[in-house]
């Protein structure tokens, strides 16, 4: 079964809830999900993962510190996350504050670990990923679901 990971930190729930609608829409794809926040993710779970979903508040139109740990972390690691699909989405607080770059952020650390990172094709604008501007409307949990599942089919067809 196609394993997919999603990880993210939310310090006020706006990007948590993003992560259940990706984590939802995986499952929905016919992957085992293993949803869990950043500080929780360990190494063996990036390993383990066929694809790798990660979503972090806009913090300075980056990726929040947390996050940045996580991948950080996954320096030990380096050449065994290979080949995996990876996306990204993000919360923010104005449509204007940086969630482009944020995500531009997270999908750099994994095209450093080569991995094969997708986007999100015009469905809300977010170009690089799914975003949300605070609380995420059901447009934005839409985006999420179908992220969750492009990763997984994607996911599917490159571990077969
Ligand atoms: C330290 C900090 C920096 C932030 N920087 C930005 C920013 O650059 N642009 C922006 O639009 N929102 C910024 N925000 C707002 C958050 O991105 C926004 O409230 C987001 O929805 C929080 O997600 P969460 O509910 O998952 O914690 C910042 C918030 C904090 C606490």
């Amino acid at each position: 079964m196609t394993k997919v990971l999603v990880g993210y930190y939310s310090q006020t729930g706006n990007t948590a809830r993003m992560a259940g609608a990706v984590a939802e829409g995986a499952r929905s794809a016919g992957a085992e999900v293993t949803l869990k926040k950043v500080e929780e993710v360990t190494l063996d779970d990036l390993v383990a993962a066929d694809g790798i979903i990660i979503g972090s508040p806009t913090y300075y139109a980056q990726m929040a510190a947390q996050v940045k740990m996580l991948f950080d972390r996954s320096s030990e690691i380096r050449g065994r996350l290979e080949n995996k699909v990876g996306a990204a989405f993000t919360s923010s607080a104005s449509p204007e504050g940086g969630n482009q770059t944020t995500l531009i952020s997270i999908l750099e650390c994994m095209i450093i670990h080569a991995m094969a990172v997708v986007g999100d094709p015009m469905e809300t604008g977010g170009h690089f990923g799914a975003i949300a501007v605070g609380d995420p409307d059901q447009r934005s949990l839409e985006t999420c679901r179908k992220t969750g599942a492009r990763v997984a089919r994607l996911a599917a067809k490159l571990s077969s």
